[in-house]
């Protein structure tokens, strides 16, 4: 067993640019529905959701960089949740990989600036 880590911090600004920018481009590329969803649900404050988001993602690329290159994941395989406390999950869609055991992810964001912490817990 072993654990690998992958944060990310990004600048909210950014993120909102890429959607105001590409006409539902950049959304549709990046987001899977029920993110959208949940995003849009949090009104004037989405774009720090939209934001966390793209960090989790990034953060969890990272973390399974070192082992797991050749999957060919790309944004919409992984999907961030909140379960009824509002923590925060994160899901591998539409690939397997067997040694992964377990995810974790925390989230955190402010006015200009969202961060993601993902671990996960590889069987090798
Ligand atoms: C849940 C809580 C930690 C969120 O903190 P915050 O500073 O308001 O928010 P942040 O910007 O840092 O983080 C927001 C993210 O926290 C995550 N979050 C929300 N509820 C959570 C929970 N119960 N557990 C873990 N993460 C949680 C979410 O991912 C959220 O982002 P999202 O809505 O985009 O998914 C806070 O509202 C809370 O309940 N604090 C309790 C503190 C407390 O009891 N302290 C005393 C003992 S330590």
């Amino acid at each position: 067993m072993q654990i690998k880590c992958g944060v990310d911090i990004i600048e909210i600004a950014r993120i909102q640019e890429s959607i105001e920018t590409t006409n539902g481009k950049f959304l549709e590329r990046v987001y899977t529905k029920s993110e959208m969803e949940y995003c849009e649900s949090k009104n004037k404050a989405k774009y720090q959701h939209y934001a966390a988001r793209f960090a989790a993602k990034e953060a969890f690329f990272k973390a399974i960089s070192e082992n797991f290159n050749n999957y060919e994941i790309t944004w919409k395989d992984i999907e961030v949740t909140n379960d009824v406390k509002g923590r925060p999950e994160v899901h591998l869609l539409n690939k397997e990989i067997p040694q992964i055991e377990s995810i974790d992810l925390s989230l955190s964001h402010c006015k200009e600036y969202a961060i993601a912490n993902v671990a996960i817990l590889i069987n090798n």
